[in-house]
């Protein structure tokens, strides 16, 4: 047994909004103690979508937290820090989730997000859509921290992926989860075996 299977795995829970395929990568990397991680719960913002069932089928819990449920946006703030919090996680990984997260999860969780461009350009929910629109050559993805703003939280690690001709939406978003993937699996283990610290809107992970 190496060291890393006799240390007890840093908890998560995982937030998502679709298909689940970041979530998918998360979960396999699971299988191996080595990889120091625990998914103790995925969170969503809606039912029924792909993600909750890669969810339970890897025999993880899972909880539905709308927004449509209560009465106001400041309301379901509270109520998805409280869900989360249920699961006493070390960090949060926010993996497709489609909802800007409000004051109380930040302030309660360090919440590391995955997003479908080089941030800063491109911030949003059509980062896609956007980079073939504005006719870049060179997109990717960033894994960062999120903070109070949309797409504007510390930057841990970044990926490119080039826009070829004909490329579509699809296609395109296609090759960015394929770099996409590792990296976050990269650091939210690193995140989780070596601690992260976010301080004065700065991160490192030692
Ligand atoms: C990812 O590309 C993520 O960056 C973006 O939405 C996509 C989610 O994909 N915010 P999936 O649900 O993990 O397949």
């Amino acid at each position: 047994m190496t060291a890393a299977e006799t240390t007890q795995p840093t908890g998560i829970v995982v937030l998502i909004s679709g298909s689940g395929t970041n979530l998918q990568a998360l979960i396999d990397a699971t299988s191996d103690a080595a990889y120091g991680v625990r998914i103790l719960a995925v969170g969503a913002d809606r039912a029924g979508i792909s993600g909750l069932h890669k969810a339970a089928a890897a025999g993880i819990p899972t909880f539905v937290c709308r927004v449509e449920d209560h009465e106001s946006r400041a309301d379901w703030d509270a109520a998805l820090a409280e869900r989360i919090a249920d699961h006493e996680p070390a960090f949060v990984v926010s993996a497709g989730f489609m909802k800007l997260l409000g004051p109380r999860v930040l302030a309660d969780h360090v919440v590391i997000n995955t997003h479908p461009a080089l941030l800063p350009a491109f911030p949003g929910a059509h980062a896609v859509r956007d980079a073939l629109a504005a006719g870049a050559s060179v997109t990717g993805c960033t894994v960062h921290v999120v903070d109070a703003g949309v797409d504007t939280g510390p930057v841990l690690a970044q990926s490119t992926v080039e826009v070829r001709q004909g490329d579509t939406e699809d296609t395109l978003h296609e090759r960015i989860k394929a770099v996409e993937h590792p990296l976050l699996v990269n650091i939210v283990g690193r995140a989780a075996r070596e601690g992260i610290t976010v301080t004065d809107g700065k991160v490192s992970i030692p």
